[in-house]
This record gives C-alpha cells, sequence and structure tokens, in this order.
C-alpha cells in the first residue's frame, strides 16, 4: 500500500553482512531448480538473474487434463465444515513453520520494485516443489499460476512481492541484510500467505470445481506493477480476483474490509512555471504566478467537490534559485492529490488550474503528473458481491467477531488497477500485538508484523477462492 511517496531513491549501497550464509542458500536452491527441470536452467543461474528467461511455462493451464468431476448427488455444501478444514490444514504446525520460514527469508533479503529477481525465484521453486504450474515472466518478475480443474470458472488472489527503499530499525534476529532497503508494507508476509494457500489448495485440488489463479506481483509501491502484469495476461479468463493487506490497525487476526470506495486513487504532479525574468518592459513573475496557482488549487476541494466525496489536493513543495534580489526564471511546484471518486477528472482540473493561473500572469506553465513512472492510480473499489464474500468467509472462518467493517483510508493501492476491469474485493487482516511492538504504520523503519497473522491469512485466501468456486451459479 502506498503510504506516502517515496522519492528519494538514491541508490542504497548493498551490504552483505552473512554473504556466506546467503550464497549458501542460493547455491542450494540453483541445485534444486537444475536437478527439478532443465528448461530451466537460465533463471537458475545466479549469475544470470538479471537476464530474464523466456517465458517459462511449467505445465499449459488449459490443457492440463481435467480432474474428474466430484461425484453427482455427493455436492458438497462446503460452508463452515469446509472452513474447519482448510482453517486446520493452514494451522498444521509444519506450515505455519514453513510459511514464517519463507517469509523471513524474503525479510532478510528485500528487492525494490520490478527488481523482485530472488523473491520471484524463491516463490517459482516452492510452487515447483508444491507440484503447481505457472507462467514465469509477466512484469518482469511476475507469476501467474494455478491450482484446479483448469477448467472455468477462474478466481484470482493476488500477492504483491516488493519492498522498499527503507532503513530497518528494528533489531531482531530477521532483521533485513540489505542496507537501505525494508519490508516495511508486510509484502513479504503477503508472499507467505499466498504461498500458504497454495499448499491449502493443492491438497484439495480435487474439491475445487474451477481453476484458482495466484497472481505474485512486482513494484505495487512503484505504480505500475498491477498495470503490467494485467497487460501480460494476468487477469485472462479471471472473473473475480481478491486481495488482502495486513493491517497494524487491528488486532491480529481481526479482518475488515468495506463495500465500495475502501482506498483513494492518489497521483503526484510537477509544474514548472516559467516568465521571462529581467527582460526589459516583460518582466512576468513566475513567483506571483506560483502563488496564485497554490492559493487556486485550494478552491478545487473547498468549492468544486461534494463534501461528501473527499479529496485532497497538496502543493507539498515549491522551488526556485536562492536569488534574493533577482524575479526567478521559473518556478517548481510539486505535490500530490487523492481522491474516492474521478481521479482523472481531479487531474484535469489541477493542470487547468495552474496552466490558466499562469496565463493570467503572462507565464507559462507545464503540468508533469509521472504517469510513465508512478501512473496515477484510481481508487480501489470493492464489489458489493465480492465484499460479502469475503465477509461470509471470515465470519465462517474465525467467527462473527473477527470481522469489522472499517473505514476508507486516504491510502492507494495499485491493486485498483485490477477492480476497474472485473469485480474484485481488498481486505485487511491484522497484525497489531502490543506485546510484540507491532503496533507501527505501513512504510515505518519500525514496521513489524505478528507472524500469526499467516495461518490465518493463508486459510482465508483458500476459502475464498475454493468457496467462490463452490457457489458459482
Ligand atoms: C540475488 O541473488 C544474487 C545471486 O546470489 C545476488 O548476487 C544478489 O545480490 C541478490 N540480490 C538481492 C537483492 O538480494
Ligand atoms: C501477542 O504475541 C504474543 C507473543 O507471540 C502472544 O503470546 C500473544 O497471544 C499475542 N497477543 C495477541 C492479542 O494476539
Ligand atoms: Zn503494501
Ligand atoms: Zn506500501
Amino acid at each position: 500500500m502506498k503510504i506516502e511517496l517515496q522519492k528519494n531513491r538514491s541508490s542504497p549501497i548493498v551490504l552483505f553482512l552473512s554473504e556466506a550464509i546467503f550464497l549458501g542458500f542460493l547455491t542450494v536452491s540453483s541445485l534444486q531448480i537444475m536437478s527439478s527441470s532443465n528448461n530451466d536452467s537460465q533463471d537458475s543461474c545466479p549469475l544470470l538473474l538479471n537476464r530474464l528467461p523466456d517465458i517459462e511455462t511449467t505445465t499449459d493451464e488449459t490443457s492440463s487434463p481435467r480432474l474428474p468431476p466430484p461425484p453427482s448427488g455427493c455436492d458438497r455444501a462446503c460452508k463452515s465444515d469446509c472452513s474447519a478444514e482448510i482453517l486446520g490444514a493452514a494451522r498444521l504446525p509444519e506450515t505455519v513453520e514453513w510459511m514464517k520460514g519463507l517469509r523471513r527469508r524474503i525479510h532478510e533479503y528485500p528487492e525494490l520494485a520490478f527488481e523482485e529477481y530472488n523473491t520471484s525465484l524463491l516463490i517459482r521453486e516452492e510452487l515447483r516443489k508444491l507440484d503447481v504450474g505457472y507462467r514465469f515472466p509477466l512484469a518482469g518478475t511476475g507469476i501467474r499460476a494455478w491450482i484446479g480443474s483448469g477448467g472455468p470458472p477462474f478466481v484470482a488472489l493476488r500477492a504483491d512481492m516488493d519492498a522498499l527503499p527503507i532503513q530497518e530499525a528494528v533489531e531482531w534476529k530477521y532483521k533485513s541484510k540489505v542496507a537501505g532497503k525494508m519490508h516495511a508494507c508486510g509484502h513479504d508476509a503477503h508472499v507467505a500467505m499466498l504461498l500458504g494457500a497454495a499448499k491449502v489448495l493443492k491438497s484439495r485440488e480435487h474439491l475445487l470445481k474451477g481453476t484458482v489463479i495466484l497472481v505474485f506481483q512486482p513494484a505495487e509501491e512503484k505504480g505500475n506493477g498491477a498495470k503490467r502484469m494485467i497487460e501480460d495476461g494476468a487477469l485472462e479468463m479471471v472473473e473475480a480476483i481478491f486481495a488482502v493487506h495486513v493491517s497494524h490497525q487491528h488486532p491480529t487476526g481481526m479482518i475488515g474490509s468495506r463495500p465500495g470506495a475502501l482506498l483513494a486513487g492518489c497521483g503526484f504532479f510537477q509544474a514548472v512555471i516559467s516568465g521571462n525574468a529581467g527582460r526589459e518592459g516583460r518582466c512576468v513573475d513566475p513567483v506571483l504566478a506560483a502563488s496564485a496557482a497554490v492559493i487556486s488549487l485550494q478552491g478545487i476541494v473547498s468549492r468544486e467537490v461534494n463534501p461528501l466525496d473527499s479529496k485532497v489536493v497538496s502543493v507539498t513543495s515549491i522551488k526556485n534559485s536562492n536569488d534574493v534580489v533577482r524575479t526567478p526564471e521559473r518556478v517548481i511546484l510539486a505535490g500530490t492529490f487523492r481522491a474516492f471518486s474521478n481521479t482523472y477528472q481531479l487531474r484535469r482540473r489541477i493542470e487547468e488550474v495552474i496552466t490558466k493561473q499562469a496565463e493570467v500572469f503572462r507565464c507559462q506553465a507545464t503540468v508533469n503528473f509521472f504517469e510513465e513512472e508512478y501512473t496515477i492510480y484510481p481508487p480501489t473499489v470493492n464489489h458489493q458481491r465480492m465484499f460479502e464474500h469475503v465477509r461470509k468467509v471470515a465470519m465462517d472462518l474465525f467467527g462473527p467477531a473477527a470481522f469489522q467493517v472499517v473505514s476508507p483510508l486516504m491510502g492507494a493501492e495499485d491493486f485498483s488497477f485490477y477492480t476497474e476491469l472485473v469485480p474484485a474485493a481488498f481486505y485487511y487482516i491484522g497484525i497489531r500485538n502490543e506485546t510484540l511492538g507491532s503496533i507501527h504504520s505501513g512504510h515505518s523503519p519500525y514496521f513489524m508484523i505478528d507472524e500469526d497473522v499467516l495461518p490465518v491469512g493463508a486459510a482465508t485466501h483458500a476459502a475464498i477462492a475454493e468457496r467462490y468456486l463452490n457457489e458459482h451459479e
């Protein structure tokens, strides 16, 4: 989830405190891959990790042998009884330990947006061990895996894989070993929970009345991971998609969501306002134009927007020369905007207000919205029926008290790109535990999770998917 803009991506020094251990781990993994399949030799060679292999497909999703349908007349009503079975499978001590181990390995070696090479390799290794078919790469490091009959309906579960350019400040055994990088948003746990769900669902594959698609996505924090996954076919044939985010606002295991807009859409802008400083007779002043633009931008939200539909436009930076005597040639304004609806319309108004205000003062302005680098996120909007599905599944798994309807947040998530295309629901699972100290918000250097969330997330993912297929009309 994007809480704030991470602009200081100065290249951090990569420091391996425990190179020997790390290389040991990689050698073992490489051997396993080479022995398990020979067409994967490219991505198993650590030296070639930066060169992505051609599309790697373990088995063909659609032509995989259809499993015999469950005997008719024995149409299992998968309600609370299947909830108990799924929860039991997710809580098996060896499954919990395995998920913790995966989460810790990923936490120790965090990788930033679109650089999730080793994380992606680790996921593919685990999928192979589980005998789960997949397609790779999508969006550089992304994976689309599948479990089930190979036929419709297709329901997708998504996890993001990227870390943040933050130096971890938590002192614990599995602290990040990469200086300046940290899993400070919990995406390490998201990967472990989705692999946990893969394990549970694989053990129940004969019961699945359709196909579960697992989407492991790069670059959530940078904004275009989801978009590129979609371009590369992540949603092919998918008719509904679900995702979870850990939340420090709810106690461990509490599940929360809401119908409709859950997270805001957002974008960033930078405007360059230039005049003709000092030229005889035409001394236009970009400082005055910039000041007027800042004031007018405030009017968009206070006067043009329905007060019940929250929006924010903030100018967060104004820069010009340090010369205190002369009028500068140009002034650079930058800021951010957030909205639960009509993000693109807000973008248009910001551009209009800045360029028109510049004209009033005989200056010119250009506004850049970084659509290449960051993109503009739409709001994350939960489909009513998908929201109700999550609520029902959560309550059947953990009891009615374990589910809460939550308020919308001004944070943003690139899961919103999926929600624009298919019915979807995004939900939170709490990780707050005062005893452990997992009380810090995402993107804090003190962020940590309560690992007891892992079986909860795995079971919720698995039950959402299995029951979606069972209850499909
Ligand atoms: C990924 O693994 C390769 C091969 O061992 C290593 O050189 C590289 O530094 C690793 N990257 C990260 C971010 O851990
Ligand atoms: C918090 O974590 C501790 C240590 O793992 C555990 O004993 C305790 O039950 C947890 N509390 C809650 C509310 O989950
Ligand atoms: Zn996140
Ligand atoms: Zn985040």
